[in-house]
């Protein structure tokens, strides 16, 4: 056919627009663009529809036969939606401040918290226990304290949870051969200087410090940050998907937008001063600085205790960094979140937990009598209650309760993230603070 007229021409080609358009939408899927378009019932849909509307009525004894069909795939629906990983995840942790040498009180608050069973055994029922240092010194029972939270560790890791335990001011001081605060009656559990002296250096105790025992942690709230004491920020080299021990599966970029960044806390005996130079990366570089400074300790020859000796101090070969981590703005010895105004401390504190990837801290060292302190809405939490005879204080333990909550249809990425921290005692409990929120992400974690 051969087309003359200019006219008919402009015609034809007019004719192809539709076809045009309808290439256009079917090629580049434009009609996904409508958004109501998804709710529309499809061809096959509509005919399925007419036909069981028919069928029931020609032989109604179907109706029960289908009904039957559709629960059985509402059930694999939902345990498909199981294995899918959005299941709702919960982590419970307790931590407990300073023990000072008291077994009793120690064993007492571990079985009101639930960690460990009516025979002094690891209970299963938490996830992380959490002991903040100062477990020696003003009492009598240091070689039984020391065995047993080795005893627990060990029962814990055997069961997948985790114990972590911190040095505080006190081990240091015995390490470092500052005696001033151990009882005779203590060192006579050890026999002699000599032996408490081995004990605590290359012996049981000292190789279990060395091991076991760090001055700071940082500890997950959710599995998707990783195990305990990753790094943060992490390094360089460990961006993108990640597997931890239980070859789970972890982000471990730097991504400030991930909501779950931060969803962590740090335990340290003193507490993480904002002018101390060595928190990031957390708690990598305190615990660095920990490890080479108890070595050199360690692997001296043991000064003659003070008293009545000189005061040994810190060995001449110790830098500058381990001078700092045992002087008084060191995490050791800082008292500044317990001691400081309301004012002052919650103006510094946002500072300290972005560095450190954290969302709230938690110490010890600083006992209040009477209570766990929560400062600026729980961002600093103070767990040093004197447990110990030696100060007559409560018993108490804190308590953190982590969910992580699917929201919506397994599509959605919506997660309902709660916090819930206690401070437990004999008698009661204290909710000191609830935090709450909506966050979208894919996170990963074994369920519950
Ligand atoms: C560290 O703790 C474990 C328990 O998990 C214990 O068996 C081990 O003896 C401790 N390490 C040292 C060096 O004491």
């Amino acid at each position: 056919m051969v087309i003359f007229n200019p006219t008919r021409r402009v015609a034809i080609l007019f004719a192809f627009i539709p076809l045009i358009a309808l290439y256009l939408i079917y090629n580049f899927k434009l009609h996904l663009f409508i958004n109501s378009i998804s709710t529309w019932p499809t061809q096959r849909q509509i005919v399925t529809e007419i036909s069981t509307f028919a069928r029931h009525k020609l032989f109604p004894w179907t109706i029960k036969v289908d009904a039957e069909k559709e629960a059985e795939e509402e059930e694999e629906a939902a345990a498909e939606l199981a294995l899918s990983g959005r299941q709702p995840f919960t982590r419970h942790i307790v931590a407990v401040g300073d023990l000072h040498g008291d077994l009793p009180n120690a064993r007492r608050v571990l079985r009101f918290a639930n960690v460990i069973d009516e025979f002094g055994d690891w209970s299963g029922e938490v996830d992380f226990f959490v002991q903040t240092g100062d477990i020696i010194d003003r009492g009598d029972d240091t070689v039984m304290l020391f065995l047993w939270m080795d005893k627990l560790r060990g029962q814990a890791a055997a069961v997948g949870d985790t114990v972590l335990t911190h040095l505080g001011n006190h081990e240091w001081m015995n390490a470092i051969g500052d005696w001033r605060y151990v009882y005779p009656s203590e060192l006579k559990t050890f026999g002699t200087i000599a032996a408490r002296q081995r004990m605590l250096s290359s012996g049981r105790i000292g190789r279990s410090w060395r091991k076991n025992y760090t001055t700071a942690s940082r500890l997950p709230l959710h599995p998707s940050i990783g195990p305990p004491n990753t790094p943060y920020p992490p390094s360089l080299f460990s961006f993108g998907i990640q597997k931890d021990d239980d070859g789970l599966q972890f982000r471990h970029g730097h991504d400030e937008d991930d909501p779950l960044s931060h969803a962590a806390i740090s335990f340290v005996h003193g507490g993480l001063s904002p002018s101390y130079p060595e928190l990031s990366p957390f708690p990598t570089r305190i615990n660095e600085i920990s490890d080479s400074l108890l070595e050199k300790l360690q692997d001296r020859k043991q000064p003659p205790p003070h008293p009545p000796n000189p005061y040994p101090g810190l060995p001449s070969s110790a830098t500058p960094e381990e001078s700092r981590l045992y002087n008084a703005n060191g995490p050791l010895w800082y008292r500044g979140w317990a001691m400081g105004d309301e004012a002052t401390v919650c103006a510094h504190v946002d500072d300290v937990l972005a560095k450190t990837g954290t969302r709230r801290m938690v110490m010890g060292h600083t006992p209040d009598f009477r209570n766990i302190k929560s400062r600026c809405n729980g961002k600093i939490i103070i767990i040093d209650t004197g447990i110990s005879h030696a100060y007559g204080g409560v018993l108490s333990a804190l308590s953190i309760h982590y969910t992580l909550t699917p929201i919506g249809d397994d599509h959605s990425n919506r997660w309902y993230e709660k916090e819930v921290v206690s401070a437990l005692y004999v008698d009661r409990q204290e909710i000191l603070v609830t935090n709450e929120r909506e966050i979208t992400g894919s996170f990963f974690h074994d369920n519950v």
